[in-house]
């Protein structure tokens, strides 16, 4: 068996306490909204891996392609002794670049889902029985404390979630990655590109409703987290392109007049026929952006890798 150690530095209770916070900040607020991080419970992190095997939703198999390609390249790239990866959910396309990396001291996956965690560790202990495994459910937007290890570090950011940050918020997570980090370390970045817009709208809107369950998702842990009354089936799925931010915007939209109570945080929301909430951006990026946002925070793009058909990128950010 595989050393698998799992920290949780995000008590039960912190963890409610910020629900509470973002709930009341969110929906009282105008346009109303919620951050996307409370989509993954363990039936949203399941909904997730469902996401990524649908044929319209193609962002992870264009990073899996890169990877599968370029992972010796990043290996070698980076000389990394300790991975850190953030929001590594099922870790399953990071097995690329593990199986890369035969000399890997110490691998970090960081995640707010604890259900993702343990059931990538159970999965790396079958495939990788000698690697050092620490797992630390943490929100990445905070100050992060992870485990000592050996450098070179890798810091890997993968499936674009760094798309679901909004611009304040990314360039603040931008910095506390550098924080984290000494020169000749690296960040692996994994970013979706700008493209047709019904490409985009399909990846976000598909046939099978598994997005717009994923979604609604959000609903139902507030209704168990926080006693709220949501009718999730009362809600419509919307997903659109902005395309002066260039974002994918996810919301619910109301499909009646309605009220629903939040009695933990002495909430009542009263939502008009065809008011929206907010849950999801997905911004989408272009290759001088991702340089531009990197060089601000002290990181210089020494590679930047695409799929085949230009879809998806990685790029090496490497700390000067
Ligand atoms: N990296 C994987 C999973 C992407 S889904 C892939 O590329 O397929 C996004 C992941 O980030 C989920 O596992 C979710 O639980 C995690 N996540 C979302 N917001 C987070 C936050 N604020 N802090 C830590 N993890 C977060
Ligand atoms: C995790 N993240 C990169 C996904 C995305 O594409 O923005 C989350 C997602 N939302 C809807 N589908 C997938």
């Amino acid at each position: 068996m595989s050393p698998f150690r799992i920290t949780r530095t995000l008590p039960e209770d912190a963890s409610r306490a910020a629900l509470r916070a973002d709930v009341v900040a969110g929906l009282a607020d105008r346009p109303r909204s919620l951050p996307p991080r409370w989509f993954y419970d363990a039936r949203g992190s399941e909904l997730f891996d469902r996401i990524t095997r649908l044929p319209e939703y193609y962002p992870t198999r264009a990073e899996a392609e890169i990877l599968t390609d370029r992972a010796g390249e990043i290996a070698r790239a980076s000389g990394a002794r300790t991975l850190v990866e953030l929001g590594s959910g099922s870790s399953e396309k990071t097995h690329h670049l593990l199986d890369a990396m035969p000399d890997l001291a110490l691998y970090v996956p960081v995640d707010v889902s604890e259900s993702a965690l343990r059931g990538a560790g159970r999965e790396l202990s079958g495939r990788r029985p000698e690697l050092d495994v620490h797992a630390v459910v943490a929100d990445f937007t905070g100050r992060l404390e992870l485990p000592e290890g050996p450098g070179p570090r890798l810091v890997a950011f993968l499936g674009g979630t760094i798309g679901n940050l909004e611009p304040a918020e990314r360039e603040r997570f931008l910095r506390s990655v550098r924080e984290l980090l000494s020169p000749g370390d690296a960040l692996l970045l994994g970013t979706d590109l700008v493209k047709d817009e019904r490409v985009l709208v399909r990846a976000y809107d598909d046939a099978a409703g598994v997005t717009a369950e994923f979604n609604r998702n959000v609903l139902r842990v507030v209704n168990r987290e926080l006693s709220a009354d949501f009718r999730p089936e009362l809600f419509d799925h919307v997903a659109v392109w902005d395309p002066a931010a260039e974002w994918i915007e996810m919301r619910l939209r109301s499909r009646e007049a309605q009220t629903v109570k939040i009695p933990t945080v002495d909430l009542v929301v009263d939502l008009a026929e065809g008011e929206e909430v907010r849950t999801e951006v997905s911004a989408k990026f272009r290759p001088e952006r991702v340089r531009e946002e990197l060089g601000a925070v002290g990181m210089e793009v020494t590679h930047w890798w695409t799929d085949r058909e230009g879809r998806f990128a990685l790029s090496l950010g490497v700390v000067r």
